[in-house]
């Protein structure tokens, strides 16, 4: 089959199209002829070496695709030829084929396109993973996302809506209007404002319930300082720095935070699971009503992975960036 491999490790133009072995569906894995992809922040990084798959995963790029179900595996019953299928990958989406678990794979939501529906399954997992399952967001809290044009970012915003609760955001200026139409009730432009003083001043000195951070150690102080008392901070990436300097635990005990931290790809194939189903029962309905999207930037033919790579290491992209397979 063809697929999108790594020349060697480095910059985007190690990109390009060739050859590889076709992938096998396992007893209860089914065969995926893939329609479109996604690209994620960790597809950076693996490209550069720095982010290697889980043991045992393809080493192709791609945590997420769109496509058509070609064949399935002794076990499978939840699956036939023909079908529309997405779903979240631990690697392999830029190819022709990829593999993926019947449980884990979920139906296109109602009235989506294939490259809609790749842009939905790493994002809107991790964010629902974060709000949910991870921090508890109750109707009525408010909670703090930073990088809000972000994929993640933009799930997030969303689905704190349909959970009642109210967004603040931290963008770039120019991604203000996104996160405002999106649901976000505050955006801070975190470049020329401080956002601990803007948080507080717009709570009235509350603060926030919860905050999803991707930026690290420079927001590790004030993420603890915005947040209110029995607040749950979800550490998702450390775009700033995995490092923080002289740092005031104080908070942590005087408000009794709870810190978290995830990564997603790691998991075990049953939490895989768990997950898919939890966020497929809760939001494909809302997909289908129109009260949940995919937000997309920019769709890129597959053959243009290192032009699409180099606009999302810009920060160009608010949403996602898809690249249409084959
Ligand atoms: N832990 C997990 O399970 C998990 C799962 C998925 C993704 N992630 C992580 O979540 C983050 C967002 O992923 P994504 O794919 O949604 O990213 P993305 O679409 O590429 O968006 C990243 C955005 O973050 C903003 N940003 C703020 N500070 C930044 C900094 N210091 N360096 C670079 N960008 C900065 C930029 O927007 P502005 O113009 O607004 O600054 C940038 O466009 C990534 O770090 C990714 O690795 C973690």
């Amino acid at each position: 089959m063809h697929a999108i491999l790594i020349e060697s490790f480095g910059g985007p133009d190690q990109l390009h199209l060739g050859e590889w072995p076709k992938p096998h569906p396992g007893p209860h894995e089914i065969l995926v002829k893939v329609e479109a992809t996604a690209l994620n922040r960790a597809d950076i990084l693996q490209r550069e070496g720095k982010y290697p798959p889980p043991e045992g995963e393809s080493p192709i790029l791609g945590l997420e695709m769109a496509g058509v179900v070609e064949s399935t595996g002794q076990g499978v019953t939840k699956w036939k030829p023909g079908d529309a299928v997405c779903g979240l990958l631990a690697g392999g989406g830029y190819a022709e084929y990829a593999v993926i678990h019947q449980d884990v794979a979920l139906p296109v939501p109602e009235g989506l396109s294939a490259i809609e529906a790749a842009a939905i399954p790493e994002v809107f997992l991790t964010a629902f993973q974060a709000l949910r399952w991870l921090a508890g967001l109750q109707e009525g809290e408010r909670v703090l996302i930073h990088a809000g044009a972000s994929g993640v970012g933009t799930a997030a915003i969303q689905l704190a809506r349909v959970m009642g609760a109210h967004p603040i955001v931290t963008a770039s200026a120019p991604k203000h209007p996104i996160c405002i139409e999106l649901g976000a009730v505050h955006a801070i432009d975190y470049k020329n404002q401080d956002f601990e003083a803007d948080v507080m001043e717009y709570t009235h000195q509350h603060g926030v319930d919860v905050v999803v951070d991707f930026i690290g150690g420079p927001y590790f102080q004030r993420n603890l300082n915005v947040l209110a008392t029995e607040g749950r901070l979800v550490m998702l990436a450390f775009l700033g720095d995995v490092r923080a300097e002289k740092l005031n635990l104080g908070p942590i005990l005087r408000k009794r935070l709870q810190i978290l931290g995830s990564t997603l790809r790691a998991r075990s194939l049953d939490y895989k699971i768990r997950l898919s189903q939890d966020l497929y029962r809760y939001g494909w309905p809302l997909f289908a009503q129109g009260k949940l999207r995919p937000v997309i930037d920019t769709v890129y033919d597959w053959r243009e992975a290192p032009k699409a790579h180099r606009y999302m290491e810009a920060d160009r992209n608010q949403g996602k960036v898809v690249l249409k397979v084959g």
